[in-house]
């Protein structure tokens, strides 16, 4: 393996590298088995690094063809070539080049990591240190070049060619071949370096910038699937122009491509000016796309455009840094969609990811700073801490200095780093200097693990008309980190009075900050709001304005004028959802049907009166319980979950059979028999829609199977049926059965619908749930070398069914351990992701815990394991 096993790479140990590459040209000569690379290199001493030692380049199972130092073969003594590395004993001591060739077989790369084969077409990934895998190279962000790139292919197998930067020459090279050159101006550390070769159709248009450059921007897949590529092509086009109107960026090449591929480790690589796409987050048509499949090929097509100066104008110093650009371009894509979309809804649906990923990893043995101070395995930190708590603590900056500053900030981070690989404390100071505060303690976020909880106690003083209300916090202890001290919590707040009017804060409540906003930084703070006519009720944490959990003791009474008046509407959604996870507790505990909770369904019901027409979307967030996982995440300990599931189960069919009849007219009302189009507003209707039949479907399962088989074979697009054969997966006879075959036969030449069909079923809540996978993966589409069909049939099972993959007898994680073992050996990065599923086993009941335990021992004491699956088998152990 690449790693001696066990080195551990540590942020306090960066130094700069001891020779710079200032350009590289590239020769690709594509083939099947030995594609050939003649990398030219043109490098000097760094003047930052040590003089005159050795020159170590990065390699990774390369085979070395032949090596020049200035156009002169290099004597066999004056260099050492092994896979791994390429070291060149004594370089000259002024600029010169290095002619290195590489001779690599991208059919037999199945690691999906440098150049390889998906289907008949070639294409690259090199993030993060893929890129040693085609040639020798200094492999850390911190280097970097201006790349030239010919590739050459046969013209047949390959007819398009793609590279970074702008298309320069093209032509013929004999003997059935031809040639593309592309230059990239930019220098660009080598991990953005792409290329892309094969049979492709294009959608293409031209998209002006707003200095009036015209730029061509195309989107490439499959051929004969270009018509599924115009909505990538159309959110291509309205994120160019978003980030010109809120953030003042312009693209800067002549070209912008977008490639879509079918065997792609993850979801999509912002390659300079190729990005390179997983095709399940690229090609949509209302036959074979949910609502849902829209809202991520936009939300990602806008990440990864994003990039372009948040990752590759500006890059990461080394891979400490990563957040700088994954959690600023979540935030950047977060509020694209915020903006494009209904802003409420998307951040109720953006903190129910974070939830449910980054505080799950939060607070297990996997559990990491937003900026680690050391690795094993880079590839294992693109967690939701980096990514989506990176985005909130942006967040939170915002919230903390206000819209302008923030904005002064970005273009003065923009301005000064442009060009070069930054780090967090460079991005932090462009936002103290364009406020004029001390940031030194909220940067403490990017170093400290753990998710907050925030305690809230009110005392109101009806004599003295004044509301107190004392806060305090404390952060549970992590690996590595067992002391915590305060963080700096934004708490944006306002007072509800008991008929829904707000009451205006006495501004000596939260002097010093913005407005509504009371800042948290030590273990504990008491506020005062005065003149306060009546016993408010608090509403803490708007727009989920922190990541930490607050515990706040509301009476139900109080918690339901919170979800009926609250000017906020993520904390109504909240309230709404702490009334049902009560009632589910309530349940879990109790073990038998908790008593009719008559004032949820009342309130839901006035709610769906109110709301129901004018809101949809947001109306179909409230009516969708808190998941299985939320509520285990609640109990926190010795969680055992079939008691949840049945708890669950309880309430739903409760609130179902309650709300039945206003459900089945809501239903009705929001059937249309327009044509289907991928638009918030229509979305929100289905969303809508859906949830209540979902609903109805638990309180009162016959009428419900026959509604949803019926919308089940009327639909007329992927959102409704495939929604139908959800509520149909949930309940056990021959209808679901029928449903399931009849969707199989319909789609059954498309990969990535048949990837919904595995991943429903993957996610039965029954023990013969097992059994059904074991079947499936001899089903003819299913392969454990495609990671899309892997995560959707083996991942659904172990991240996305809590009961099953939680069997008290162990055999789901049996299962998954068997299945993390046998892809180590083909794809390591997909097998250690797999493994992640077992973040949360400690806080199981002890049977289930010690099941876990022992699977995961037996994964991490299997010989030659990747440093990807032994990193996360040993760090979940610890
Ligand atoms: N730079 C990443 C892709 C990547 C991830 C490369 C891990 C190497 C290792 C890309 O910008 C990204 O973040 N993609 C996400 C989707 C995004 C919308 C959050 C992904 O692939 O999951
Ligand atoms: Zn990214």
């Amino acid at each position: 393996m690449r790693d001696e096993s066990g080195a551990v790479i540590r942020l306090e140990d960066y130094r700069p590298t001891d020779y710079l590459i200032d350009r590289a040209e590239l020769d690709i000569r594509l083939d099947r088995h030995a594609t050939r690379i003649l990398a030219k290199l043109h490098l000097r001493a760094n003047p930052a690094g040590r003089p005159a030692v050795p020159l170590v380049l990065d390699g990774d199972e390369l085979r070395l063809v032949s090596l020049a130092i200035d156009d002169v073969p290099a004597a066999p003594e004056a260099f050492e070539a092994s896979p791994e590395r390429l070291v060149i004993h004594a370089p000259p001591a002024q600029p010169f080049t290095l002619t290195i060739e590489t001779e690599i077989d991208p059919t037999a790369n199945t690691k999906l990591m440098g150049l390889y084969r998906s289907g008949s077409a070639y294409c690259t990934q090199c993030e993060a240190e893929g890129f040693r895998r085609i040639t020798y190279f200094l492999d850390r962000p911190d280097v970097l070049s201006v790349f030239t790139t010919r590739i050459e292919a046969d013209r047949d197998e390959a007819p398009v060619l793609l590279g970074n930067g702008n298309p320069v020459a093209a032509g013929d090279a004999g003997g059935g071949r031809h040639f593309a050159i592309w230059h990239d101006p930019f220098p660009k550390p080598c991990y953005l370096f792409a290329i892309v070769g094969g049979r492709l159709d294009k959608v293409a248009d031209r998209f002006t910038t707003m200095s009036g450059r015209a730029v061509e921007v195309a989107v490439y897949v499959e051929p004969g699937k270009a018509e599924d590529a115009t909505y990538a092509l159309d959110a291509l086009k309205r994120s160019m122009a978003w980030d010109e109107r809120v953030f003042g960026r312009e693209y800067d090449l002549d070209v912008f491509n977008v490639v879509a591929v079918s065997d792609f480790n993850m979801g999509a690589m912002e390659n300079k000016g190729l990005n390179i796409f997983n095709d399940k987050y690229v090609l949509a048509s209302a036959e074979t796309a949910t609502d849902a499949d829209y809202a991520n090929i936009e939300a990602i097509i806008a990440h990864e455009y994003f990039h372009n100066w948040t990752g590759n104008r500006i890059t990461c110093r080394d891979w400490f840094q990563l957040c700088l650009k994954e959690g600023l371009t979540v935030f950047r894509d977060q509020e694209f969609s915020a903006d494009e979309r209904s802003r409420a809804v998307k951040r109720i649906a953006d903190v129910r990811v974070l939830r449910a990923q980054q505080f799950a990893e939060d607070s297990g043995p996997l559990a990491h700073p937003v900026r680690p101070r050391q690795y094993r395995e880079i590839n294992n930190f693109y967690t939701a801490t980096v990514y989506e708590k990176g985005a909130e603590v942006i967040r939170m900056l915002r919230t903390l200095i206000g819209d302008d500053a923030f904005r002064r900030g970005m273009d003065l981070y923009f301005d000064r780093y442009d060009g070069t690989a930054a780090t967090i404390e460079e991005f932090v100071a462009c936002f103290a200097e364009a406020s004029g505060r001390d940031l030194g303690h909220f940067a403490q976020w990017y170093e400290q693990a753990g998710t907050p909880t925030v305690n809230a106690r009110g005392h109101y003083d009806a004599e003295a008309k004044t509301y107190r209300l004392a806060l305090t916090q404390v952060t549970p202890p992590t690996p590595g980190q067992p002391e915590k001290a305060p963080q700096v919590i934004p708490i944006r707040l306002g007072l509800v009075g008991g008929s829904g009017t707000e009451i205006a804060l006495s501004p000596a409540a939260t002097a010093g900050h913005m407005p509504g906003v009371f800042v948290l930084d030590g273990p504990s703070a008491t506020l005062t709001f005065t003149n306060v006519p009546e016993k408010p009720v608090p509403s803490l944490l708007r727009g989920f304005s922190a990541p930490v959990r607050l515990e706040i003791d509301l009476e139900e009474d109080e918690l339901l004028v919170l979800f009926r008046y609250d000017s906020d509407a993520f904390n109504q959604w909240q309230s709404a959802q702490t009334v049902a996870t009560r009632a589910i507790l309530r349940a879990v505990g109790a073990g038998t049907p908790p008593a009719p909770d008559r004032r949820m369904a009342d309130a839901l019901r006035h709610f769906l009166s109110m709301r129901a027409g004018s809101d949809p979307a947001f109306a179909a967030q409230v009516l969708a319980l808190p998941t299985e996982a939320d509520i285990a995440r609640e109990i926190g300990h010795d969680v055992d979950p079939d008691a949840v599931h049945r708890a669950r189960q309880l309430v739903k069919v409760e609130l179902g059979a309650a709300l039945a009849a206003e459900l089945a007219e809501l239903y009705s009302q929001l059937s249309s028999r327009e044509p289907y189009v991928p638009d918030a507003a229509g979305a929100g209707r289905r969303a809508l829609r859906n949830a209540c039949l979902d609903l109805f479907a638990a309180g009162r399962p016959a009428e419900g199977e026959e509604l949803a088989m019926r919308q089940f074979r009327d639909a007329d697009n992927m959102t409704d049926r495939f929604a139908a054969l959800g509520v149909l997966s949930h309940l056990p006879g021959a209808a679901r059965e029928t449903a399931l075959a009849e969707f199989s036969e319909r789609f059954r030449n498309n990969a990535l619908v048949l990837d919904k069909w595995f991943s429903l079923q993957a996610m039965i809540p029954e023990p013969e749930t097992l059994e059904r996978l074991r079947g499936l993966m001899r089903h003819p589409a299913f392969s454990m070398g495609n990671p899309n069909r892997v995560r959707s049939l083996i991942g659904s099972f172990a991240m996305a069914n809590l009961t099953q993959f939680n069997r008290a007898d162990g055999a789901g994680y049996d299962f998954v351990a068997d299945m993390v073992l046998a892809l180590d050996a083909r794809n390591p990065q997909v097998a250690a992701r797999l493994l992640t599923a077992f973040r949360t086993w400690k806080m199981l009941e002890p049977r289930r815990r010690a099941e876990a335990e022992k699977a995961l021992r037996r994964v991490a004491g299997t010989p030659g394991l990747s440093p990807d699956v032994a990193d996360i088998s040993g760090r979940s152990l610890s």
